[in-house]
């Protein structure tokens, strides 16, 4: 905001930036700010109006629910009944608060009810924990507080009400209406502005999984509310074959899902794999009469409309919450988008009782995740070095709060990955920081990129002090520096060496290689042994006590076993599963330097390429002169404490598609086959379970579930190596 003190001029800015980014999002399917952003421009100004309630415009987006059909090129169908958006609660204080303005709406309503003699308000129970320090919310069966007068005056006479609540995922896609007249499918539209959408039939009527008919006996009239959305298969697929075109990707599922709901030609949306569930019943003209919204989705499910199956019913807002963590923690288990949980009032009754605000219904709230996906400045694109020369570049960003952390780099895996996202300095992008996910840049938001901004181009030349020669070699995906020298690529050696997975020396970080390199006193890992408590001492932030405790665990990793080891040296493809497998073959690293590649390619879980690898690698002069170095300083390679594997896998196919952030391709194989199972190259009726890493192979992922074979991503894989079963939520 640029305007400050003056509370209209703030409210007038604010609702031309919201009508602004309405355009984008309603009128062009392209946001240029993320969910989260343009909800947090709304609050700020519901903010303000209810301060200033004078100062509300008939024209404030708080007002109505969306945007009018913005260059509309379907015909306008207005809905019979509204479609009203919801209300949204950031955080579970806000979920409370909801709960107990729903108390208080109930319990107003009831006095009324019970003044006139007309009944009795049916459910018992409490609202919830935190609602009892509201003497009108006291639980069943207690007695209401002595001396606390109602709101007329007098001892409340009725028993306090309750409410159950229907507890939803909310899907994120696009809200839909499904009309059916005498059992067809006539007509499906839009939002739009919630009065008038768009007519959106022959598209919608390609979605899998919906029905053209009602059986009989089915309503004269049943118009279905729900979400049209787009798993993130389809999404994966979708972008795949949008970027083999050269074309660039959908940002994230529901634009997709809203870009190809805007097709002219049917069958373009039929290729998109579109699915939907429903969640609301909408106009009904000779249906059945229902008590609880629980059983119109009962209802719906036995017409025949996909109803999602993690609705629950709970009886008190402690059930809610629970609800609303779960899914937090879990959103990625599932094989769709949320962005957050809907909660519902189930008896229709008091959702009458409530009734609506101007936008949104009183009864229902959405419970909003925090936000994943933030836009903020590309400041640079730079590239760094790893041990094995890979120069991968990464972005450089002004710092967003994004997924529960603050991100100010991202990596941008490869040159063709900066390409096809067609990102440069200077632009307003899209990061996002999902679950454990690394974050990532998704893309620019062209909307916003100045004029003349030019394309990045990969640089020729090692970033290091000695500005060697990066290269590309023919057919490869990865640029590298090829100098061994590099200094860049020894810090990374030395400080993988010293990594927990490999020779775990406690102290001995990035910093600490880092700063020992600089004063000259490392240069490969072997010298770390030789580094002495008087050196340490001269370096910054090292005292006699933690020199000492480092000095100590250097000498102690000695010891380590060959696997670690053999993980410890660097050479490229050979993880800790192979390490594992080939230390168990041939017990010694004597006996590992002496083997030729066609005995290590024999060794299971070995294919031919690491072995090739390892081979080339002791063929080097300067390899081998580190492990003689190593062998001086006392390291013992002929300890090899290896217990077996466990044969978790014995006998099954666990198909790898995609590539993993923990696993290159070869690890993954040494990992599955290292505990007694199989890794082909293809999907089969016999496969176990499919791991999908990032671009995966559209026709696999397909198959897998065309088959209903089990698709994991790397953390199941992580727990099916672990105990051989599969994760519970896949
Ligand atoms: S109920 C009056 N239930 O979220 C009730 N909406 O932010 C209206 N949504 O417009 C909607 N999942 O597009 C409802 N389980 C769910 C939902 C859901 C996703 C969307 C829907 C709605 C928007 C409101």
């Amino acid at each position: 905001m640029t305007t400050s003190g003056d509370p209209a001029a703030q409210i007038a800015e604010l609702i031309g930036l919201i009508h602004h980014h309405d355009e984008r999002y309603y009128g062009f399917d392209d946001p240029e700010v993320s969910d989260s952003e343009y909800d947090e421009l709304v609050r700020s100004l519901r903010r303000l109006e209810d301060l200033h309630p004078d100062l509300v415009r008939p024209d404030s987006p708080t007002e109505r629910v969306g945007a009018a059909t913005l260059g509309a090129t379907f015909a306008p169908v207005s809905h019979r009944v509204p479609m009203t958006s919801l209300d949204n609660a950031m955080d579970i204080d806000e979920l409370t608060a909801w709960g107990e303005r729903v108390a208080k709406g109930l319990g107003a309503a009831a006095r009324q009810t019970a003044s006139g003699q007309l009944g009795q308000l049916g459910q018992l129970g409490q609202l919830g924990p935190r609602s009892e320090a509201d003497g009108a919310l006291d639980g069943a069966g207690a007695s209401h507080r002595p001396g606390r007068p109602d709101e007329s005056g007098s001892p409340d006479p009725i028993v306090p009400p309750s409410a159950r609540f229907v507890c939803e995922l909310k899907i994120d896609g696009l809200a839909m209406s499904l009309r059916f007249e005498g059992g067809q499918f006539v007509q499906a539209a839009t939002r739009g502005d919630g009065r008038v959408g768009e007519d959106v039939t022959a598209n919608v009527a390609t979605i899998a999984g919906l029905p053209r008919r009602l059986p009989a006996g089915a309503p004269e009239v049943v118009e279905v509310r729900g979400e049209v959305y787009m798993s993130l298969a389809s999404f994966e697929a979708l972008n795949e074959r949008t970027m083999a075109a050269g074309q660039p990707r959908f940002a994230n599922p529901r634009n997709a899902a809203a870009g190809s709901l805007r097709q002219k030609d049917p069958k373009v949306t039929a290729s998109r794999e579109l699915s939907f569930w429903c969640y609301q019943l909408g106009e009904v003209v000779g249906g059945p009469a229902f008590e609880t919204h629980r059983q119109t989705l009962d209802f719906l499910d036995s017409l025949g409309f996909p109803v999602n199956p993690e609705i629950r019913v709970v009886d008190d807002l402690a059930g809610v919450d629970e609800f609303c963590q779960h899914w937090q923690e879990h959103r990625h288990d599932l094989p769709y988008e949320i962005d957050g949980a809907v909660v519902k009032i189930d008896d229709l009754g008091q959702r009458e009782q409530l009734g609506f605000t101007s936008r949104a219904p009183r009864w229902a709230i959405a419970y909003k995740f925090p936000p994943e996906e933030r836009t903020t400045i590309l400041r640079d694109i730079q590239v760094s070095i790893g041990r094995t020369g890979r120069a991968t570049p990464f972005a450089v960003l002004e710092p967003v709060f994004v997924g529960g952390s603050t991100v100010g780099m991202a990596t941008l895996h490869n040159q063709d990955q900066v390409r096809a996202k067609d990102v440069r300095p200077g632009d307003t992008v899209i990061v996002r920081k999902a679950g454990d996910v690394i974050p990532e840049v998704v893309g620019p938001v062209l909307a916003l990129r100045p004029a003349g901004l030019p394309e990045w181009r990969f640089p020729t030349t090692c970033p290091c002090s000695i500005h060697s020669e990066l290269v590309r070699p023919e057919g490869e995906a990865d640029t590298r520096c090829v100098e061994p020298s590099c200094p860049y690529q020894r810090v990374q050696r030395i400080i993988y060496f010293a990594s927990r997975g490999a020779m775990d020396i406690e102290g001995l970080g990035d910093r600490t290689v880092l700063q020992l390199s600089e004063a000259g006193l490392v240069r490969d890992p072997a010298d770390i042994y030789g580094v002495t408590v008087d050196q340490l001492l001269q370096l910054d932030g090292f005292a006699r006590m933690s020199a000492q405790k480092l000095v100590a665990s250097i000498a102690a990793s000695r010891t380590r076993p060959l696997p670690r080891v053999l993980t410890a040296l660097g050479i490229k493809g050979l993880g800790p599963s192979a390490s594992e497998v080939i230390s168990v073959a041939f017990g010694t690293l004597d006996a590992v330097m002496a083997a030729s590649e066609a005995d290590l390619a024999t060794t299971d879980g070995v294919g031919p390429t690491i072995a090739a690898s390892i081979v080339r690698w002791f063929a080097n002069d300067i390899n081998r002169a580190m492990i003689d170095k190593l062998r001086i300083a006392g390291v013992e390679f002929g300890n090899v404490e290896v217990s077996r594997l466990p044969q978790v896998l014995a006998g099954k196919a666990v198909v790898v598609t995609g590539s993993l952030a923990g696993f290159s391709r070869d690890e993954a194989e040494a990992a599955i086959k290292g505990r007694g199972g199989k890794s082909p190259g293809s999907v089969s009726a016999k496969t176990f379970a499919v791991v999908v890493g990032a671009e995966p192979g559209a026709s696999k992922v397909t198959k897998a579930t065309d088959l209903d074979i089990p698709v994991l991503d790397e953390a199941g894989f992580v727990a099916l190596l672990e105990s051989g079963e599969l994760p519970q939520t896949t």
